[in-house]
């Protein structure tokens, strides 16, 4: 199988168990936020290339589909390969953890894969630097931006151009 089959076929896996998530606070489908994780890595790509592109973007497009659909890391494994699996567990936070710890956990895990994968997580994070939704209060949203600022520390140096665009983000993110 070729690369863009690849990427087609995780997009649709995608679609299917995502069908009916939406965006926090919003109607918009959660493709919507897959998509534009795909275009930041992509924009990011052209200027500087992103370490092997090849994983980083089924990494992007099944980012969330462990965490938030149960799909299952052998499940992964067998349809797009274990690379692509282990990235994926990398970026999904452990349930049983507390909030604050389940981040760090992850980073660290994270820090363990390839350079793609912590470019993928900075690409999440800027996506998800958009105006928050209205029922977040200050001190959610102040939370938000420290988290942004622990994943630039750790895992900016994949990467100048996405660690300059998620650096301008948190600063103009309103908390
Ligand atoms: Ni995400």
């Amino acid at each position: 199988m070729n690369d863009d089959d690849d990427w087609t076929d995780a997009w649709r896996f995608a679609a299917e168990h995502h069908h009916g998530q939406t965006l926090p606070g919003s109607e918009l489908s959660y493709l919507t936020h897959l998509g534009s994780v795909v275009l930041e890595l992509l924009a990011a790509h052209v200027v500087e290339p992103v370490p092997d592109i090849e994983l980083a973007v089924p990494c992007a497009i099944l980012h969330d589909c462990i965490e938030d659909q149960g799909v299952t890391h052998a499940e992964l494994a067998s349809r797009f390969g274990v690379r692509v699996a282990d990235g994926v567990a990398a970026l999904s936070k452990h349930p049983a953890l507390p909030k604050a710890e389940a981040m760090t956990d992850s980073l660290s895990r994270i820090q363990a894969q390839p350079k793609a994968v912590w470019c993928v997580k900075l690409a999440d994070r800027i996506s998800n630097l958009i105006p928050p939704p209205a029922h977040w209060d200050a001190a959610k949203r102040r939370a938000y931006r420290e988290e942004a600022r622990l994943i630039l520390n750790r895992l900016g140096a994949a990467h100048s151009g996405l660690a300059a665009r998620l650096r301008t983000r948190i600063e103009g993110y309103d908390a």
